[in-house]
């Protein structure tokens, strides 16, 4: 590995338009032929950073210099001519064309590139010195996951891209497919290129990167070398010292407390083939908050999805209020008195284009008491609908707009509140103050809170391990599909829950 500096970026500022400050002044070094690990938990920052290099988002304040040049990446393309190319956690190629015209497209005002007999010769020639198989022929829409992967990688190479970011690009990838995603990027740097590698995943740190830089909350709290930190040391920076949190006013638990949810030795697919789910059992009784921490992608959506009736169970049960409702409609659901709050609102929470009054009641319009005989009671709806917005503080020029006009806060507080005021025996909540301000944040929080005094179950689901700690009663943490440790509050630190949730002692496997 050459000490020469391909990058460096220097007092990075990123603020998100409604005021969340993703990079707070970040320093980052790429030299070249290294594969240089971006570590750190959801929500660090280290997406900006990279779109920022990428030219996909252009900073507040702070200096690029690449190759000892002082720049200014305007856009993509800006950051291209410069050599630098990202592959993005979410794919950028069109389905219907072949492999090798997503690779030329946008260059084919190039003319020499106007033959694509020539591009498909050279793609072979690329794919085969990384070791990348892909036929140029081949249609995108046929591709599994991993192979549109590597067209991406490709499309970098063809445009003569050394410096190469990867966003979280294992996510996707099938275990033998992460090995040889490896042996690719091993190979690259071999040639003199340059790679970031973007990871919330501590031992794909260890195992492929010369050096490490650990963000947290938007700073760089660390630049360390795999060989000179050991898994404990690690874990502590990506967590951080974590003082306790406040935690949030509350009454005490009931002596003897009905159990509302029950979850079996629970199994449940992935969206990819495998178990995203494997073997999962915990119960959540009445006026308890039980905590469910760990990093996106561990199988906490799948769980959620399973237990919402969302989505088939493989094998296992889920009992709510001591009837089996394993494999029940999501209606069902919704009328034995189950309320989610999705993490996916705008999908899954709203229906963007109808109303807010129609919001205010979305799936419920066939219960009592808003229709009678199969006719919606207009004024009962809009008298609720009222209610909502009042209690609830959504701020919206009218119940009649589409939801759509709304902010993303102010969505949230509808659907929050449509939740929440539907007497509800379990909530089942889904990172919910992801993406809101702190007003906001806070509001959602005393009304989970108010909710489980009422004698509600929650179910929390929050990759934010403060809120984990600030709300649950019981806390437990999922990795790789598994409930790694269930405990009260108070009885596991926030280190060791860290720890659990990187996957700490799995370190190396
Ligand atoms: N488009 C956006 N608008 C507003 N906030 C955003 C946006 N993208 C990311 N954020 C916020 O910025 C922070 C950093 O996000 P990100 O860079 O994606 O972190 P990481 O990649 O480390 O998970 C998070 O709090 C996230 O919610
Ligand atoms: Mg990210």
């Amino acid at each position: 590995m050459g000490t020469e500096e391909v990058v460096l970026m220097k007092g990075i500022v990123k603020v998100y338009p409604g005021g969340v400050v993703a990079n707070r002044g970040v320093d980052f070094d790429l030299r070249r032929g290294e594969i240089h690990a971006l570590l750190g938990e959801n929500g660090a920052g280290k997406t900006t950073l990279m779109k920022i290099l990428a030219g996909c988002l252009r900073p507040d304040e702070g200096e690029i210099y690449v190759k000892g040049r002082k720049v200014d990446i305007r856009s993509p393309r800006d950051a291209m001519n410069l050599g630098i190319g990202m592959v993005h956690q979410h794919f950028t190629l069109i389905p219907n064309l072949t492999v090798a015209e997503n690779i030329i497209l946008g260059m084919s005002d190039l003319p020499h590139l106007l033959n694509l007999e020539e591009a498909k010769e050279r793609i072979r020639e690329l794919s085969e010195s990384v070791g990348l198989k892909v036929d140029p022929e081949a249609k995108i829409d046929q591709l599994s996951a991993g192979e549109k992967q590597r067209v991406e990688i490709l499309r970098l190479l063809y445009r003569n891209a050394d410096v190469l970011i990867f966003d979280e690009p294992t996510s996707i990838l099938a275990v033998p497919e992460v090995e040889a995603l490896f042996e690719t990027l091993r190979s690259m740097v071999e040639q003199g290129k340059s790679v970031v590698f973007v990871t919330h995943k501590m031992w794909e740190a260890l195992s492929i990167s010369d050096r490490i830089t650990v963000m947290r909350k938007g700073r760089v709290v660390a630049r360390v070398k795999p060989e000179e930190v050991d898994d404990k040391e690690l874990v502590a920076l990506v967590v951080g010292e974590r003082v306790a949190p406040t935690r949030v006013e509350r009454a005490k638990p009931k002596e003897t407390a009905e159990e509302i949810l029950r979850v079996e030795n629970l199994r449940v697919e992935g969206d990819r083939g495998g178990l995203a789910v494997k073997g999962v059992s915990f119960t959540v009784h009445e006026g308890e908050i039980f905590g469910i921490a760990g990093i996106e992608g561990n199988g906490q959506k799948e769980l959620v999805e399973a237990i919402t009736g969302l989505r088939p169970v493989k094998s296992g049960r889920i009992l709510f209020i001591g009837q089996d409702i394993t494999g029940r409609s999501v209606s069902e659901l919704i009328e034995m008195g189950m309320a989610y709050i999705p993490e996916e609102r705008i999908e899954r929470g709203v229906a963007a284009d109808l109303p807010v009054v129609d919001n205010s009641a979305l799936k419920r319009f066939w219960v009592n008491p808003f229709s009678e005989r199969g006719i919606i009671k207009g004024e009962v709806l809009r008298k609720f609908c009222s209610k909502i917005v009042e209690t609830f503080k959504v701020k919206c020029p009218g119940i009649d707009i589409p939801v759509r006009y709304l902010s993303g806060g102010n969505i949230q507080r509808l659907i929050v509140g449509r939740e929440l005021s539907m007497n509800a025996r379990l909530v089942v909540a889904e990172n919910p103050t992801a993406g809101l301000d702190v007003k906001s944040t806070n509001f959602v929080r005393e009304m989970l809170i108010r909710l489980r005094d009422g004698g509600a179950a929650i179910l929390l689901v929050s990759t934010d391990l403060d809120e984990i700690l600030e709300l649950s009663d019981v806390i437990g943490v999922m990795y790789d599909g598994r409930m790694v440790a269930i405990r009260p509050a108070g009885q596991m630190t926030a280190q060791e829950i860290g720890t659990y949730m990187l996957g700490g002692e799995v370190v190396g496997r």
